[in-house]
């Protein structure tokens, strides 16, 4: 069954709640939190303590996308605060390896993301380690923009690379998801599908979830 996550970071940042609460009534299995530092990427959002508030109100899977260098500073408090998943770039990782055994270590499922540009083999000595492989089809930063389809022969790659090694990880796909685009991502191997835009972003959150389903054939 394909897995949705929709970003916060096309939510009314107003009201919060209100909009994760429809995306949690809609039946979405993960919340996607995108962090920025301003250094890794050339955005700022939230940190730690706006995910240690959410927590208390809301039940979801806390998907935490980090794109900040180094996160290996921040993990422990990214995990703190509730974070279930928490992601890292490879290309923001001096020691990969070590950054997502501490995630582990400290009791949170990990990730490891890929910028666009990167290719697979950067992440194959690290595998057997985690428990979600994020492929980026826009370069991260922003909500909103263009899904680059030149990155789907990537996801088509990791996921025969994830069989090879025998692991069962999911195949998360992150930037311009929408209906249009979501049956060539799974017919690629993703298994999540990030939306920004196309569910946060849609004036109406619930057919929203609706539409991406159906476009999957999972509704
Ligand atoms: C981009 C973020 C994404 C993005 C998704 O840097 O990692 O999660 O916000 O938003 P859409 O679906 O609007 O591209
Ligand atoms: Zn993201």
């Amino acid at each position: 069954m394909i897995k949705l996550a929709p970003s916060l970071l096309s939510a009314d940042f107003a009201a919060l709640l209100t909009d994760i609460e429809k995306a949690e009534r809609a039946g979405v299995e993960y919340l996607h939190i995108d962090v920025m530092d301003g250094c890794f990427v050339p955005n700022i959002t939230v940190g730690p303590p706006v995910i240690e508030s959410l927590r208390t109100r809301s039940c979801l899977c806390f998907d935490v996308h980090l794109m900040i260098e180094e996160p290996d500073r921040y993990v422990e408090r990214f995990i703190a605060a509730g974070a279930d998943i928490v992601t890292v770039h490879v290309e923001a990782c001096r020691h990969l390896h070590r950054t997502l055994s501490h995630i582990k270590e400290k009791g949170a499922l990990a990730g490891v993301a890929l910028n666009p540009a990167t290719p697979p083999a950067a992440v194959e000595h690290v595998l057997h380690l985690v428990d979600l492989v994020l492929v980026m089809t826009v370069n991260p930063g922003f909500g909103g923009q263009e899904f680059i389809p030149a990155v789907l022969p990537k996801i088509r790659r990791i996921k025969n690379m994830l069989m090879e090694c025998g692991v069962d990880a999911e195949i998360q796909v992150d930037g311009g998801v929408n209906p249009a685009v979501a049956p060539d991502i799974i017919a690629a191997g993703g298994t999540v599908l990030v939306a920004g835009k196309a569910i946060f972003g849609a004036p109406d959150i619930a057919r929203a979830v609706e539409a991406l389903r159906k476009s999957v054939g999972s509704g």
